[in-house]
């Protein structure tokens, strides 16, 4: 029999707009740093916080989050000072993000493991977007 490995939550957050493969290759690398992946995305509300406009809806975002092989559960992400409360409550060991986020999160450094992994190059949803704008305006002659 194979030796169980001992149960290590990895938690991270995030937008995950027009999901991609910079998206997929680090949620890949999250889920083998333990034993579940928690993605805390982004609710709508908190994206206006931010200043961020999506293309996708919470719920959208939320159900290919819940999609992908590698992502045990799904939780909203409402507020930036969650992230301390969601570690205990799920008894989170590494909390990780993209390395655009580097020193970012040191803080919770006395509760878990905080880890940032390096961005895929040359990808991201704003470069997605301007992508499709441009084809747009290609195709409609401006
Ligand atoms: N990410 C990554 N590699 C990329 C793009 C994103 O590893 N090429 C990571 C980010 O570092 C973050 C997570 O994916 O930890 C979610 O990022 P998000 O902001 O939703 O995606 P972006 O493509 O960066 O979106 P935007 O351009 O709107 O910032």
């Amino acid at each position: 029999m194979q030796p169980s490995r001992k149960p290590r939550v990895v938690l991270t957050y995030g937008t995950f707009d027009l999901f991609h493969h910079g998206h997929v290759n680090l949620l890949r690398r999250l889920a083998d740093l333990g034993t579940e992946l928690i993605v805390g995305c982004s609710t709508d509300a908190f994206n206006q916080i931010k200043g961020k406009q999506c293309v996708m809806s919470y719920e959208q975002r939320r159900t290919i989050l819940e999609s992908c092989r590698y992502v045990d559960r799904v939780i909203p992400e409402d507020t930036w000072e969650q992230k301390r409360c969601d570690i205990v409550n799920y008894n989170v060991s590494t909390f990780a993000m993209g390395d655009d986020w580097t020193g970012k999160f040191d803080d919770l450094q006395d509760i878990a493991q905080v880890l940032y992994l390096p961005r895929t190059p040359e990808v991201s949803t704003t470069e997605l977007r301007a992508q499709i704008g441009d084809r747009e305006r290609r195709a409609m002659g401006r």
